[in-house]
């Protein structure tokens, strides 16, 4: 998606020359004396623009308006999440037309945060997933114009999220991809190919490698499979050398049969997108990389398939951990935190300061917070407040779920340390407390996002989520530089 920022009040846009044209209307419209504010004006005094958010009137060739389409839409008190709401029904508007270039005009200075909303609500508007159509339908929009009042008051918003919606697009793109064209290996090819950004860099480690690591978790759930693993590790340095870094770890089932505790038939197809927080991982990659951040983050990717097979994992088998922790598999479809808990082992080696996880863990997660907010799991106050902060100001929402110790008593077991399921009570708290075992030499907090990183159903597809929420987190980290500005001392 292309974007452009452009200095454009009512009057300027009034004759601006373009395809089409989204004038986003605030409740209290102030018109002026061009003959776009008057008729919107009319409009509103007419009843035929409501103000409810989202609500629109289209016009075609109207006089004194140079632009030929004309979608004037209601965003009730302008806050970024009515412009987003905006945005999505007016570009939804235009969808089918001729129209490939919109220009969204702000008739009021836009609010914190709603530059950003425009940007990711046009691309998610007109986004279409094209790799695997022999005939790809062309995205209904190529190009959009955002028109505000003073442009370079929203500069640094605006750049941001031109990189966010990048790393958001990369991550539906993997996401969205069926398992067979999204294999670990060519997973892994993805993360590479990132390294073409300065200050990226990438390196991809096979069976032989992992298995030196003494990754006996990861391992055993690729077993069953005939499609290599691989475990891939992503750096982006451009912060002070000292400084320690944020380590991402996503998981990458890039098919989730459930293996031996074999999934039933239904949806099962949904199950390519258990790689969904691999996928965030690349996406925030490629919004570091476009932005260039004074920050470290590491990514850490174990990337496999879940499959039943005469090789594969059964329920009882106990498996070691790089951790040195036994672990007894008592049900094979619990196969992400067996390859999450090796990559938290193998993040201790970078000193982190923070450690985070994101996964399509639990089904039960889906079930407590359904598809509005992710669940977020920490025992680091300071980073949970952190991380919903972050959500909240992305529109990109997470919700924080208990750690009580008393959760981890299921997974105890006679057979080893520690089993990898506890009854179906609580499930994705059980699943964090099994996570957290592997997370004590670090702050942690776990992101299930089992309900948000997908739609089913007619909208199936995948979100980009949390990448917003990631990308908000990690642009907060970054130590403003001591110098003119700044006042040092006093
Ligand atoms: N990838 C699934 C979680 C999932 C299920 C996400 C449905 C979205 C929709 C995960 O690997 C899994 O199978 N979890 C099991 C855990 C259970 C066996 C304790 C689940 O949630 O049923
Ligand atoms: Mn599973
Ligand atoms: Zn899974």
């Amino acid at each position: 998606m292309n974007f452009e920022l452009k200095s454009l009040g009512l009057q300027g846009a009034s004759t601006e020359k373009c395809e089409a044209m989204l004038l986003l209307v605030n409740d209290g419209f102030k018109p002026g004396t061009d003959s776009m504010s008057q008729l919107t004006a009319q409009a509103i005094k007419a009843g035929d623009l409501q103000t409810k958010v989202g609500k629109l009137l289209s016009a075609y060739r109207v006089h004194g308006v140079s632009c030929a389409r004309l979608v004037l839409v209601s965003a009730g008190d302008g806050s970024a999440k009515s412009v987003r709401q905006a945005v999505a029904a007016g570009v939804g508007s235009l969808k089918g037309g001729p129209a490939k270039n919109v220009t969204i005009v702000f008739s009021d200075a836009p609010q914190r945060g709603a530059v950003r909303a425009a940007m990711v609500a046009a691309a998610e508007a007109s986004y279409a997933y094209i790799s695997t159509k022999s005939k790809p339908e062309a995205r209904t929009l190529q190009r959009v114009v955002l028109g505000v009042a003073s442009a370079p008051a929203v500069k640094t918003e605006f750049e941001r999220a031109q990189a966010l919606v990048a790393g958001i697009e990369l991550a539906k793109e993997w996401a969205n991809r069926p398992s067979n064209h999204a294999t670990p290996t060519l997973l892994a090819q993805a993360a590479k190919s990132l390294a073409k950004f300065p200050k990226i860099k990438c390196e991809v480690l096979g069976l032989a490698q992992v298995k030196k690591l003494g990754m006996g978790s990861f391992m055993a759930v690729s077993q069953g499979s005939a499609e290599p693993l691989r475990f891939i590790v992503l750096k982006y340095e451009a912060g002070p050398k000292s400084q320690a870094p944020v380590v991402l770890v996503g998981k990458g089932i890039t098919f989730d049969t459930g293996g031996i505790s074999l999934k039933p038939a239904p949806e099962m197809d949904e199950m390519k997108f258990d790689m969904s927080g691999a996928a965030s991982v690349l996406g925030v990659f490629r919004s570091l990389g476009e932005l260039q951040p004074a920050l470290n983050v590491i990514g850490l990717i174990p990337a496999c398939e879940n499959m039943p097979d005469g090789r594969a994992i059964k329920p009882g088998d106990v498996v070691t951990s790089m951790s040195g922790q036994t672990i007894e598999i008592l049900n094979t479809d619990a196969e992400g935190r067996l390859v999450l808990c090796d990559a938290l082992t193998y993040a201790e080696r970078f000193k982190p300061r923070t450690v985070i996880d994101i996964a399509t863990l639990t089904g039960a997660c889906m079930i407590a917070l359904g598809g509005v907010r992710s669940g977020m799991f920490s025992s680091d106050d300071a980073l949970a407040a952190a991380l919903l902060d972050a959500g909240e100001s992305a529109l990109d929402l997470c919700w924080r779920m208990p750690l009580d110790d008393d959760y981890a008593e299921g997974l105890k077991t006679h057979f080893a340390d520690v089993a990898n399921v506890a009854g179906r009570a609580g499930g994705a708290i059980t699943a964090a407390k099994f996570l957290q075992r592997f997370a004590g030499k670090f702050s942690w907090a776990h992101l299930d996002i089992a309900g948000t990183a997908w739609k089913g159903a007619a909208a199936k597809g995948a979100t980009g989520r949390p990448v917003a929420l990631l990308l908000e987190y990690l642009l907060a980290q970054v130590t403003p530089p001591e110098g003119p500005g700044k006042r040092v001392g006093k």
